[in-house]
């Protein structure tokens, strides 16, 4: 038995416990007429962002409970570890230092006694110095011709990230240019991605960390295979195809010349890549410059999180509001709800930086966990979701947490449609009120609604909301964003005690695919070794294929 104390047999925990029995759900409107100035008193900044956490069901001893069990837990310490390079991510052994990929050129962060600010940098100047000749059309495909599509292939943290990131900075890329991403093993992907481009003016970004990766290798090889179909000259593959990997070995194995590879390093994790060389085809989509703005935007939030004290420090404060819906009022999911087209697959993005960190059941010491971890992360962009799925969120059995994030100023590229950005927002605002003060049967009467009518009608309210707002959504901001989310997710990882770096849950399923695949292809298979269930559905597959 190891000695750990465990998190729910803390007396930081037992007090949340009984402090919950005893507020039971205030309800938000009491809160907020018993303390008029709530509003203001329960809202921060951290760089650009304001946020706003007054509709939730917490008073102010909740939130000193909370931030007593994050200091039992000693959160502060392990982001101070994290910050100086120790080897957190226990089950690999492994620094976890992604904030060193947007450190100022003079920071330094060691690990293993090495500053590895300098190779970072050594990496974004080598990336830059690219971006720029492919941006200026210097660099020039096979048959002499500039690049026009630039395709990433990649998937999980070497895919969301940059796609994410280059659809919501898409007013500041350079539109003369095209940028794609690839990543599902269904060749439907590449095929949509690449049917209309010409192979003389396209360049391939081949990102993996490991480079080892099924599905990105195999989108690669397609790819190499088209590009040479049409220009027939193996040569070509260095002038179309580079690389962003930590495994030169098997960048080289796969023909790309390492000249051509864009490295990092084995402390940087998947879903926490996209400022690293993973950003790659970001960097050609907005340039240098805007990308370094990024990175500086997640920098900011990087200093706020290991400075500002938890009572204003918003990872700190998101991650513990959170973690009171997940362990104290039973919410399974948390949904994400950006009020900003450009924000279309920030969800997506965040499901694998939460989800792959924090959905663990057993601790940093390998015993099972006895308490809610990690939610399920999800949502689309308002309005859309308002009219699908917002009814669950308003008059559904489930309490469900949501962040509102929007924006003050529309982008000015949008011209006269900038016009319906205050529709947007009043929408967004109007959401964050529906939510948390409902609507009661009263009110609802006293409007002359038939009274067979007035409960459907009826809106329980205290559906708990965070608001995040800047004034514009610019890289900077962008980076602030992620960041955030970021450190919540560590603040939340570091109190469960889960290691929130390692991601041995998805080896099972990789591994099982390798062994069937050839039960699907072989001339004639032998399916007694598989569960009754896989046999029939690989026998049913092979027919339906006529094998
Ligand atoms: O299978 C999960 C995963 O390992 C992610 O953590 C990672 O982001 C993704 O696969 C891609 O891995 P790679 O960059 O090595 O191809």
């Amino acid at each position: 038995m190891s000695d750990r104390v465990r998190l729910d047999e803390t007396e930081q925990w037992q007090a949340l416990r009984a402090h919950r029995e005893e507020i039971g759900e205030p309800p938000l409107r009491e809160l907020f007429r018993a303390d008029p100035d709530r509003g203001r008193r329960y809202a921060l900044e951290s760089g650009d962002l304001y946020i706003d956490y007054s509709r939730h069901l917490v008073t102010d001893e909740t939130l000193r409970l909370l931030r007593e069990l994050a200091e039992a837990r000693d959160v502060a310490g392990l982001r101070d570890a994290m910050f100086a390079g120790k080897k957190i991510n226990v089950t690999e052994n492994r620094a976890v230092l992604h904030v060193a990929l947007r450190a100022p050129r003079d920071a330094v962060i060691e690990v293993d006694g090495k500053n590895v600010v300098p190779e970072v940098h050594a990496v974004l100047d080598k990336m830059a110095a690219f971006a720029e000749r492919v941006r200026s059309g210097e660099w020039k495909g096979h048959t002499g011709k500039p690049i026009r599509t630039v395709v990433n292939i990649g998937i999980g943290g070497s895919d969301l990230g940059p796609k994410m990131a280059y659809e919501a900075l898409k007013p500041f890329s350079d539109r003369s240019r095209d940028f794609r991403y690839v990543s599902n093993v269904d060749g439907a992907d590449l095929h949509e991605n690449i049917r209309d481009l010409d192979p003389a003016e396209t360049l391939f970004i081949v990102s993996s960390k490991t480079f080892t990766t099924v599905e990105t290798i195999t989108n690669a090889t397609s790819a190499r295979r088209w590009l040479l179909s049409a220009l027939g000259d193996d040569a070509a593959v260095a002038r179309h195809f580079v690389a962003v990997s930590t495994n030169t070995e098997q960048v080289a194995k796969f023909g790309i010349d390492p000249a051509n590879m864009f490295e990092f390093w084995d402390w940087v994790g998947g879903r926490y890549s996209l400022d690293s060389a993973i950003g790659l085809s970001l960097m050609i989509a907005i340039g240098p410059e805007r990308f370094r703005e990024f990175l500086d935007g997640f920098h900011l939030i990087d200093e706020h999180f290991r400075t500002a004290p938890p009572e204003r420090n918003a990872p700190f404060l998101l991650g513990l509001l959170g973690l009171w819906y997940d362990d104290f009022h039973g919410a399974q999911t948390h949904a994400v709800l950006p009020y900003s087209h450009y924000l279309s697959r920030f969800t997506d993005y965040l499901q694998q930086l939460d989800m792959e960190s924090n959905g663990k059941s057993v601790d940093r010491q390998g015993e099972r966990v006895d308490w809610d971890t990690g939610p399920v992360v999800w949502g689309t962009p308002g309005t859309n979701g308002q009219h699908a799925y917002y009814q669950l969120l308003h008059q559904g059995t489930k309490l469900i947490p949501a962040d509102l994030i929007g924006f003050a100023r529309p982008l000015e590229e949008l011209g006269e449609l900038a016009d319906q950005h205050d529709l947007l927002m009043a929408n967004l605002f109007a959401q964050g009120q529906a939510l948390a003060f409902g609507k009661t049967a009263e009110e609802v009467a006293a409007e002359g609604v038939a009274p067979e009518l007035v409960p459907h009608r009826t809106f329980p309210g205290n559906r708990p909301t965070t608001t995040i707002l800047a004034n514009e959504l610019t890289p900077s901001v962008l980076g602030q964003l992620i960041a955030l989310y970021e450190h919540k997710v560590f603040v939340q990882g570091a109190i469960w005690n889960i290691n929130s770096f390692d991601q041995w849950g998805v080896e099972l399923g990789k591994a099982l695919a390798k062994r069937l695949e050839p039960q699907l292809t072989a001339a004639t298979a032998d399916t007694s070794d598989l569960d009754g269930s896989t046999a029939t559905l690989v026998e049913r597959y092979r027919t339906l294929r006529g094998r």
